[in-house]
């Protein structure tokens, strides 16, 4: 497994994903011991960049994953986010108040049974936070040894500049894939101009690209996709064609469509680590295996060329805390 550098934090290109493990879908949390199989395969496999979350779950999924990890902490790059659950009693959808930030990365430094978190995201840009107050106390947790970096997730070029302003940002992780674009516009150029990493999540299209979905009658109601716009009627009809035609790259190559969208995005740069999830030891086989495939200079032009996917990537009130 080959690695790369999200700034001055060495990890495998290729991480692996926990949220599906305990949260967002269908089936998820019914099978705890696969999901342990599922990252001690990974780390066998070369991978050493592990993605969760104190939201997933909530909770249930840094548990997993500190369990999962016990005795085996020092092999991975251990990246985990705060910000959409308020301990201190703020209503609304984001909390990234100091106060929020000093208690959300005690309980997660306990679940995840560690002393340090290695990347430390704040999950989503808040509103009501100052982003420079914020950053001033990720800044503190790097000088007290609780967090080694500080990361961002879906935020927008100006709030990348100031926080870096404050200290170093080392990765931003936003949804990336041959399904959805958006970062490329306007997020990478800033990224590369200030030599941060970044790593797309929902690198398979959250399922879709992989080919193995083709009907919505497959989501149950606690399913994020359930009611997500690219998973609907006519959106849903017109992204099979997409991902038919990664599968149609697929074939020409003797690899399955999962590998064909990651050795996409691998593609993209060295500085670019995505996290495909799973919680099946067969799929963090297969997805692991695409550190080694090869796309010609014309599939990579193909799949370049997609038109993009049909629908938001979030549904409209998740829509309104991204890229801020
Ligand atoms: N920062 C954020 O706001 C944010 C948001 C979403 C996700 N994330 C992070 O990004 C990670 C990955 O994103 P994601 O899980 O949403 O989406 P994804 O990686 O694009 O896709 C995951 C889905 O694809 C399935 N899958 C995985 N490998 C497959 C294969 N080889 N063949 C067929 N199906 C396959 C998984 O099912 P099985 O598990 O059953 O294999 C799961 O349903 C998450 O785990 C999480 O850590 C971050």
């Amino acid at each position: 497994m080959k690695h790369i550098e999200l700034r001055d934090l060495n990890v495998s290109r290729i991480g692996l994903g926990a949220m599906g493990m305990s949260h967002g879908y269908t089936g998820a949390g019914a099978d705890d011991a696969e999901s342990v199989r599922t990252i001690h395969r990974a780390l066998e496999l070369g991978v050493t960049f592990i993605d969760t979350a104190e939201v997933y779950g909530p909770y249930v999924n840094e548990e997993l994953v500190g369990r999962a990890l016990k005795g085996r902490r020092d092999q991975v790059v251990l990246a985990t986010k705060f910000g959409l659950i308020s301990h201190t009693g703020r209503p609304g959808p984001t909390d990234s108040s100091p106060e929020n930030v000093r208690a959300a990365v005690e309980g997660s430094l306990r679940r995840l049974g560690t002393e340090h978190i290695d990347l430390y995201y704040q999950h989503r840009v808040d509103a009501g936070t100052p982003i420079e107050d914020t950053v001033g106390c990720l800044a503190e947790l790097v000088a007290e040894g609780k967090i080694g970096h500080i990361g961002l997730s879906e935020a927008g070029p100006d709030t990348i500049r100031r926080a870096h302003a404050v200290h170093p940002v080392t990765a931003v992780q936003s949804e990336y894939s041959l399904f959805t674009r958006d970062p490329e516009a306007r997020v990478l150029p800033v990224l590369r101009e200030l030599n941060i990493g970044f790593v797309p999540f929902s690198p398979l299209g959250r399922g879709f690209l992989t080919g193995t979905i083709r009907s919505t009658d497959q989501f149950d109601p606690t399913d994020f996709r359930a009611d997500n716009p690219r998973f609907t009627d006519e959106n849903f009809q017109y992204n099979l064609r997409l991902a038919d035609q990664v599968a149609a790259v697929a074939v020409e190559i003797g690899v399955t469509p999962a590998q064909v969208a990651l050795a996409w995005l691998l593609a993209q740069g060295d500085d670019i680590a995505p996290i495909p999830g799973t919680r099946r030891v067969a799929r963090v086989e297969e997805n692991t295996a695409a550190d080694a495939v090869h796309l010609t200079d014309d599939q990579l032009a193909r799949l370049t060329g997609l038109p993009p996917a049909a629908g938001d990537t979030h549904t409209e009130s998740q829509m309104r805390i991204m890229e801020r």
